[in-house]
């Protein structure tokens, strides 16, 4: 059953482009969240409008004026959206590219010497920048080895590989394979408590979607998400930067202003796409809780949230009535297992003995669109050390309904039938 009534689960699903419809295929249903999640139609409005403005900023006119209120703006609803009262926000590139960069300004303005620790649970984004800027700057880099049978790593690991000399430290929020979040709290508490010097930097890309950041709330030094992976489009990254790390040197341009980490021209319409995001989640915690409070507002948005996606994990997990769960089915393996806390609208798992490219394609054919992750350069941290070649990745978001899963979970029944007879092929 889903958390939402019926009534606000079709207004959620009003305010998003493309719920039911693919431009390419036609109909169908959307369980590739974690590779992008949908767009709201008011990100979609807001881009064209802010694409169509010549002006650029820091000029004496009016519209010049306009966009940099707008950027500002921006900055003050991130600020709500990510529980931060200090540092500051910035666009990039991409989420990678982001991270790259707060990697790169931390390494090379930490204290000479010492290490640098990540953990086997990182997407690439954090763990290759973290290793080349280690090797760069003539330092060992340590790896904290996640847990393989809850998919995640905790602060007690990370306390076991951190020393004094530790000089920098990345952290994934949740993971895009296992679908697992960590305590981001405890484990930079943790941090901090053996190096208070160490730089922390967090790759909240795929938590963003999900959560509810807390920035106050980590010893931490850098955040940075996608927003295409959070209802915004693609084309940028989104940073935060504490004033700890901003005040050590970090690349800027020549005699500009010293807080500044914005590298060129910035497109106004991404900024004003993230007051689209923060908006859309006011009116989401108002349709909660009358409030006029935005933070409580927020708070309840990403409640409700997790409430809507917990309730679609454990029914793709558990199945209703007649309909078997994935835990029922023949030969099903879940990383992180079945029943897991930390989980945050995301269910990878395989058949054991079935190919799980032959089961994204069956489920492609009927209108559902999974993913395989595969043991390369994205998954292999995860899945070599469970000894899987792959898995079939299916990621919600709230947006999602308890009717959707049921027609997976339909699908994936009818595929094992035809697999105990011999009738799927690859085609
Ligand atoms: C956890 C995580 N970090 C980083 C990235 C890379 O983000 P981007 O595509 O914006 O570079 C992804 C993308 O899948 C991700 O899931």
């Amino acid at each position: 059953m889903d958390h939402f009534s019926s009534n606000l689960l079709a207004e959620i699903r009003d305010k998003f482009a493309f719920v039911e419809d693919c431009p390419f295929v036609g109909k169908r249903i959307f369980f590739e969240n974690a590779g992008g999640a949908l767009t709201l139609k008011s990100v979609v409005e807001t881009s064209s409008k802010f694409a169509a403005i010549p002006d650029n900023q820091g000029r004496a006119n009016t519209a010049s004026k306009a966009l940099m209120e707008i950027i500002q703006e921006a900055k003050k609803d991130a600020a709500k959206l990510f529980g931060a009262t200090t540092g500051q926000f910035f666009v990039g590139e991409s989420g990678t590219e982001l991270l790259f960069r707060l990697v790169r300004n931390a390494a090379t303005s930490a204290k000479v010497g010492g290490n640098i620790v990540g953990s086997s649970f990182e997407h690439p984004a954090t763990r290759s920048a973290a290793k080349y800027w280690a090797a760069q700057t003539g330092r060992q880099y340590i790896n904290v080895q996640h847990e393989n049978n809850n998919g995640n790593v905790t602060a007690q690991l990370y306390s076991e590989i951190v020393n004094r000399d530790t000089r920098l430290v990345t952290i994934l929020h949740a993971s895009p394979v296992t679908g697992i979040s960590v305590d981001l709290e405890a484990i930079s508490k943790a941090v901090n408590s053996i190096a208070p010097e160490a730089l922390i930097i967090v790759d909240g890309v795929q938590y963003a979607a999900h959560g509810g950041i807390k920035i106050d709330h980590y010893k931490i030094d850098g955040y940075a998400i996608s927003p295409y992976k959070m209802y915004s489009r693609h084309g940028y990254g989104f940073a935060w930067v504490s004033d700890r790390l901003t005040q050590m040197s970090h690349e800027q341009l020549l005699d500009g202003p010293i807080e500044s980490w914005e590298l060129g021209t910035r497109d106004t319409g991404s900024y004003a796409t993230i007051s689209d995001v923060v908006k859309y989640l006011e009116w989401l915690g108002g349709k909660i809780e009358n409030s006029e409070s935005r933070s409580v507002k927020l708070s309840n948005a990403a409640k409700a949230i997790a409430a809507q996606e917990i309730a679609l994990t454990e029914l793709m997990i558990h199945g209703e009535d007649n309909i078997k769960g994935l835990k029922d089915l023949k030969g099903i393996e879940i990383i992180g297992g079945q029943k897991n806390p930390d989980r945050k609208g995301l269910v990878s798992f395989r058949i054991n003995g079935t190919s799980s490219h032959l089961l994204v394609d069956f489920l492609n054919e009927k209108g559902i669109r999974t993913h395989v992750r595969k043991a390369d350069h994205y998954s292999g941290n995860i899945l070599d050390p469970l000894g899987w070649e792959d898995c079939v990745r299916v990621s919600v978001c709230h947006y999602n309904s308890s009717e959707e899963i049921k027609s997976f979970l339909l699908a994936l029944n009818e595929f094992q039938v035809d697999a105990s007879i011999g009738q799927v092929n690859s085609n």
